[in-house]
């Protein structure tokens, strides 16, 4: 059994327009976890630096120990004490997948210590129960584009690989958690606008695969959660419209946001600039990233 292990574990957008709860795709951004199993009687310790530093949970609480927990529970294997140390680099409560990849961080982790009995499969079951929806963390541990369905007791997840791509993301600094975003969704959808996505959704994979921004564009829109959404983030549609104007072939809300997605061949930080001035000239202020694809997903760096 290793005694020290590190894992490295993607950024995510999730829905990527109208693939709510079923789509997402890993971004190179990272979150880096390490846990070192520690002797009888030292207990728990953890360590948090990065984004989240200060005001994350240090205790039983922390979501990558309680994401361990669920894997020592379903194992029935346990260290006798760990130092979980998080170097966070995604933003909190951005719609970039944190907490995603800290619950992804946890899993793999605590599997890695006990030398993998669990397959990737059992642990997004696992993140699924965790998170309450499984699109981030599929794509935080297969990479590339993921798609999944998870209705009940089923979950089909498949990882899709996407040509080298960048995304341009604008966080804007509002205030909105998943719940908030959730809570403003509706219990029930037209029949139109759940056949409207249903095709949007099969042709946003193809474009992705393809590469094909033209079909991108045209696919990428939403009316499941974006339209009752948007009113929760102050200068939203003018982001978008500068996105476009800037040069970008599609834009989305990142998850549930408040980050804004734009694709494009090119003029990444172009786009992300204009998305930030709109944010601005509407009162607020903003993150800039323009990120690589990860075609990877999270990755076990070392074993010692
Ligand atoms: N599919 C989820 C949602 C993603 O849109 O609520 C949350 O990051």
């Amino acid at each position: 059994m290793p005694s020290r292990v590190r894992v490295l574990i993607p950024a995510s957008s999730a829905n990527l327009g109208p693939g709510f709860d079923c789509l997402g795709l890993a971004l190179s951004l990272h979150n880096a976890v390490e846990f070192t199993a520690l002797g009888p009687g030292e207990g728990l310790q953890v360590e948090v630096e990065g984004e989240g530093a200060g005001w994350l949970a240090t205790d039983g609480g922390n979501l990558i120990v309680r994401a361990a927990n669920a894997v020592w529970e379903a194992t029935g294997h346990a260290p006798t004490g760990v130092r979980v140390k998080a170097g966070n680099g995604i933003p909190l409560g951005s719609g970039l997948g944190s907490s995603a990849a800290a619950t992804v961080g946890g899993l793999v982790a605590a599997n890695a210590l006990l030398d993998n009995p669990l397959p990737r499969s059992a642990l997004l079951r696992l993140a699924r129960q965790i998170e309450g929806h499984p699109d981030n963390a599929a794509a935080a541990l297969f990479g590339g584009l993921t798609m999944v369905s998870a209705v009940g007791e089923e979950l089909m997840c498949e990882s899709l690989e996407v040509p080298p791509m960048k995304v341009a993301i604008a966080l804007p600094n509002v205030r909105l958690s998943t719940r908030e975003a959730r809570d403003a969704l509706p219990l029930h959808v037209p029949l139109s606008d759940a056949v409207f996505n249903i095709g949007r959704t099969a042709f946003v994979v193809r474009a992705l695969q393809k590469g094909d921004f033209a079909m991108l564009g045209w696919a990428m829109t939403d009316r499941l959660h974006q339209p009752y959404r948007r009113k929760l983030i102050p200068g939203f549609d003018a982001a978008v419209q500068a996105a476009r104007t800037a040069g970008a072939a599609a834009v989305a809300l990142s998850g549930a946001g408040p980050s804004v997605a734009a694709f494009a061949p090119d003029k990444h930080w172009e786009i992300a600039n204009a998305m930030k001035a709109a944010f601005e000239a509407s009162g607020v202020s903003c993150r800039t990233f323009v990120l690589p694809v990860d075609r990877q997903g999270v990755q076990i760096s070392a074993v010692g």
